[in-house]
């Protein structure tokens, strides 16, 4: 067994092999390291430009919605693999929130309630539109980063909602 660690949210995984997604916030692998040469972006103190910060909290709006938005998904699912599924997503996305507050130095992030369609095919439709905004969003913001831990989170967040955007497309 062997210790990785994910730059993004800094977690650990203990495993036999590197996963090809962090199994917490989602990150591809190119993300996680050996745990002895990680350096996690939520560990290093830097200075924040007004800028990224206004990005960021935006973007922690975004994630503790897309966490209660699929937590009500998740409860209305009625086959368990789609109800497991919402329920990792929600997972993620309240991780996506926990490192923008780690990036800036905030408290942990409150989780919220909010309503979703009753049906999956509604819900798939929503999900898709969520996570397709949020990939393009996060890609812009990429681009408006001067700090380069900002740039590399943005890149890493864009890529993970353009991979649950797929999934969806894929089962629904
Ligand atoms: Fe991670
Ligand atoms: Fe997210």
């Amino acid at each position: 067994m062997k210790i990785y660690i994910c730059e993004i949210c800094g977690d650990a995984y203990i495993g036999s092999e590197k996963p090809a997604n962090c199994p917490f916030c989602g990150a591809r692998s190119n993300f996680i390291k050996d745990g002895a040469e990680a350096k996690p972006i939520v560990n290093e103190k830097i200075e924040i430009s007004e800028e990224s910060r206004k990005n960021l909290l935006e973007t922690l709006d975004l994630e503790i919605d897309a966490n209660a938005i699929y937590l009500c998904m998740a409860g209305k699912a009625k086959e368990y693999m789609i109800k497991a599924m919402y329920k990792r997503l929600a997972k993620v996305e309240f991780e996506h929130a926990t490192i923008v507050t780690k990036l800036l130095g905030m408290d942990a992030p409150k989780a919220k309630e909010l309503p979703c369609p009753d049906s999956d095919a509604e819900n798939f439709e929503k999900t898709i539109a969520l996570e397709d905004h949020a990939a393009a969003l996060y890609r812009e913001f990429v681009k408006k980063s001067a700090e380069k831990n900002i740039r590399i989170f943005f890149t890493a967040l864009s890529q993970v909602e353009e991979e649950h955007k797929q999934l969806i497309s894929e089962i629904a």
